[in-house]
């Protein structure tokens, strides 16, 4: 899809999107958010959900009873399946930039009859919301502090630059309880990954560099967001974080649990 395109869909195209979404029942569906409206990867939506709540289960101690943030949800897909799992024996928040996305699942987990929380935040982003009005690396998450046992950020790390980063990974850490985790994943910067991305074996090209981050387009600087993972680390220390992991993914061009890395951040 072109730049202009693009641009289109997340601004004009979004507010008659987001219309239809919240007065009519043509985007109304019994499990998943129908394709068209799918900006969250709708390629494996499902299969994608349910691989990332096992693998929060097992590294990053999601059980049942937890208070789950999930920061930039999106139209729902670790919601969905965080439901599929755990019904409402969680107590799940998310927020998200794309107005539709988060209509769509107010009105579904309405339908569903399920407490889950979902927010818009009208952030800046140069891919998904170029009319937002607040600096990401100026928001303030609307939570109090330990708010949440876990806070799930995936893949959104992989659309923003580093001062956004910073702030959010700050953020995290004030409103995550002490002894609860983050997981997050991303495209992270180590010697391992620049060499894969230097051999042409990575699945992105990353071919220009930023301020500690390397990006896929010049013209779309959000569009794809590799990040420094000494900083990222360094950063989370700096925030409170105990311990912090890394399960390297497949983007690389070798074996990974899943496409993008994870990070596990326990606080
Ligand atoms: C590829 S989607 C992933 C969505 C969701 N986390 C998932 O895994 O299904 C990227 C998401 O990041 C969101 N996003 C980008 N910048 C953001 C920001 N500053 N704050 C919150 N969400 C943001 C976009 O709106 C989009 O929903």
């Amino acid at each position: 899809m072109s730049a202009l395109l693009r641009r289109l869909k997340y601004t004009l195209i979004a507010d008659i999107i987001s219309g239809l979404v919240k007065y009519t029942p043509v985007f109304d569906r019994k499990d998943i958010p129908p394709e068209i409206i799918n900006f969250a990867g709708h390629k494996s939506f499902k299969e994608v959900g349910d691989l990332t709540v096992s693998l929060m289960q097992d590294h990053a101690a999601l059980k049942p009873q937890d208070r789950v943030l999930d920061i930039g949800c999106a139209i729902g897909r670790i919601a969905l399946a965080l439901h599929r799992h755990f019904g409402d024996d969680v107590a799940y928040s998310g927020f998200d930039i794309v107005p539709y996305g988060i209509s769509w699942a107010q009105k579904h987990f309405a339908k569903l009859g399920a407490d889950y929380h979902f927010s818009h935040a009208d952030i800046y982003n140069s891919f998904y919301n170029p009319r937002g009005r607040i600096l990401p690396q100026d928001f303030q998450f609307p939570y109090e502090e330990n708010s949440f046992d876990v806070s799930v950020a995936t893949s959104v790390y992989t659309h923003m630059q580093k001062p956004d980063i910073a702030n959010y990974l700050t953020q995290t850490a004030r409103v995550t309880a002490k002894g609860g985790h983050l997981y997050a994943t991303c495209f992270g910067l180590d010697a391992a990954s620049h060499a894969l991305i230097d051999a042409k074996r990575s699945h992105f090209s990353f071919q220009y560099e930023g301020d500690g981050t390397r990006i896929e387009s010049q013209s779309e600087p959000d569009m794809a967001v590799a990040i420094d993972l000494d900083w990222v680390f360094a950063h989370l220390a700096t925030c409170g974080a105990r311990e912090v992991n890394l399960l390297p993914g497949y983007w690389r061009g070798e074996t990974g649990l899943d496409f993008q890395d994870i990070i596990i951040a326990k606080f």
